[in-house]
């Protein structure tokens, strides 16, 4: 059931990928990450907020994600065009992986509001997005990516070049959003 959900709010993006085997794993990976999200509540669904830096937002995880993967996408094909090598599967995988540990890291409170999870406050979405794939198995490629999307990245070994475009296009939603919610 989850399992169509997530091939269902993602299939545009999914379609994308063209080794199965990879797809099947990051759906597999999603479905993971809400089962035992919500400090092992679970989500139903992917609707909460895709960050909790911007107030009252109704963009939710599952809007960020497709944004940004669309972002990633177009992004790999203008640079493609230009003589620049993209691993576009990978790309895409990591994109769509890119925030799975949010649901980790966020859990709803007493009250009903979301707020920060009791492993959100231990680990980082990106840490804990990286170990649920390499417990999935996903090439080391993603796992990087996923580790590095945020400021991790900034430190340590350099990111791929899909890694440079995630991390890219995360910060090209993030930031216009957050700069146009400030102005209103
Ligand atoms: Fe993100």
């Amino acid at each position: 059931m989850v399992h169509d959900y997530i091939k269902k709010e993602f299939s545009k993006q999914l379609d994308q990928i063209s080794d199965e085997n990879l797809r099947n794993k990051v759906v597999d990976v999603c479905v993971e990450a809400l089962q035992i999200g919500n400090d092992g509540s679970g989500w139903l669904d992917m609707n909460f907020p895709f960050t909790l830096l911007i107030p009252d937002l109704e963009v939710s995880y599952a809007d960020h994600v497709r944004i940004v993967t669309d972002l990633a996408i177009q992004s790999a094909d203008l640079l493609s065009k230009q003589g620049i090598p993209i691993k576009r599967d990978l790309l895409i995988a990591s994109a769509i992986l890119h925030d799975v540990g949010k649901p980790l890291e966020y859990a709803t409170n007493s009250k009903g509001n979301i707020g920060k999870s009791d492993t959100g406050n231990r680990l980082r979405h990106p840490v804990t997005g990286a170990g649920l794939a390499m417990k999935h198995s996903l090439p080391y490629e993603v796992v990087q990516n996923i580790y590095q999307h945020s400021w991790e990245g900034e430190r340590g070994p350099k990111r791929t070049p899909e890694g440079e475009i995630l991390h890219r296009c995360d910060f090209l939603h993030f930031g216009p959003l957050k700069l146009s919610r400030e102005q209103k």
